[in-house]
């Protein structure tokens, strides 16, 4: 036989010169849920493993994630205040904001990204101002440059809008570029569905809309063709990398993503996905470290250069 694929199968040696692809923990971004308060270390129920710190308690999780080689963290601010307009965003003293501080200060060698969006700090759980039942798209811009001021004062390195709101990344870049900050890079959530995948989150960010859905901020997860447009409206607005998000079910759109835009890709491996991994392991019906390796090198086969995911120290651990 002319052609026998498994002459380059045969052993490890040859598997591995011939291995087009590779997780390494560069790759990873690591989500933190950040609590206002004292003495809290809750785990998530639909998230084993994954905690709620308050920042008194927060050490031993940083300490582990920089011994494990992890180099950036996703921050998620868990507000005591939440109101109207989420106007706890922009408090210099808020728990984002305290949370940069400590951990640029403790782990110099973190590079620090916020999540900058509204639900976790509006009492209506919606991601910006309401006007008749519905996200303001303008007016939450105004208040999202509010925010990331905010977070850039207190020593954000890398923002990340995730809202969905039209226009965001270009409003951001300006109210960064007009306040001394043109040297922060904003990461969109460009290509942001709509998506049931993200239930664990919204409980353990308690965020979940009091009314309705996210369906006229967020894609319809039906559509392939929007991405792209939304992705090349971010590249115009001075977008400096570019999301996917939930990444297991939507490879397809990192894929395209990846061949129509030569900046980087991120793909954001949800929390719905984690938990299911996580759960059928728990049962015995999958072997969980290899459902997990198997999953997030998918997303990097399909044109990832970054994964934020909840696996990456258990990844981290694999690797080493
Ligand atoms: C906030 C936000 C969400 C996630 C990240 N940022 C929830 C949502 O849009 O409802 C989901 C993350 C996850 O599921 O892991 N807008």
């Amino acid at each position: 036989m002319l052609f026998r694929p498994r002459r380059l199968r045969s052993n490890a040696n040859i598997r591995a010169l011939v291995q087009e692809n590779i997780l390494t923990v560069n790759d990873f971004i690591y989500p933190l849920f950040i609590e206002e308060g004292t003495n809290i270390c809750t785990e998530i129920s639909s998230m084993p493993g994954i905690f709620r710190y308050s920042l008194d308690k927060i050490s031993k999780e940083l300490d582990e994630v920089v011994q494990l080689g992890i180099k950036a963290v996703l921050l998620f601010g868990i507000p005591k205040k939440k109101d109207d307009i989420g106007s706890e965003t922009w408090n210099d003293e808020g728990i984002i904001q305290q949370a940069i501080r400590f951990i640029k200060k403790n782990y110099p060698q973190l590079y620090v990204i916020t999540d900058v969006c509204f639900c976790e700090y509006t009492a209506h759980g919606h991601c910006g101002v309401l006007h008749h039942h519905d996200v303001d798209n303008d007016s939450t811009l105004t208040n999202t440059q509010k925010q990331v001021i905010s977070h850039a004062k207190a020593g954000a390195d890398m923002v990340a809008p995730s809202g969905m709101m039209d226009g965001v990344v270009g409003s951001i870049r300006e109210a960064l570029d007009n306040n001394g900050f043109d040297h922060v890079p904003v990461m969109g959530y460009s290509a942001k569905y709509a998506s049931a995948f993200y239930g664990p989150f919204r409980d353990a960010a308690d965020s979940t809309p009091e009314f309705g859905d996210r369906r006229t901020y967020q894609m319809d997860p039906a559509n392939r063709r929007e991405a792209l447009k939304e992705v090349l409206l971010d590249v115009e607005e001075g977008v400096d990398i570019v999301m996917v998000k939930p990444a297991l079910s939507y490879l397809d759109i990192i894929s395209d993503i990846r061949q129509n835009t030569d900046l980087p890709v991120a793909a954001y491996n949800v929390s719905g996905e984690y938990s299911m991994i996580k759960a059928a392991a728990q049962k015995g019906w999958i072997d969980g470290e290899k459902v997990m390796y198997e999953s997030l090198l998918s997303m990097k086969r399909a044109g990832a250069d970054i994964i934020i995911t909840y696996f990456a120290k258990e990844m981290a651990k694999l690797l080493k």
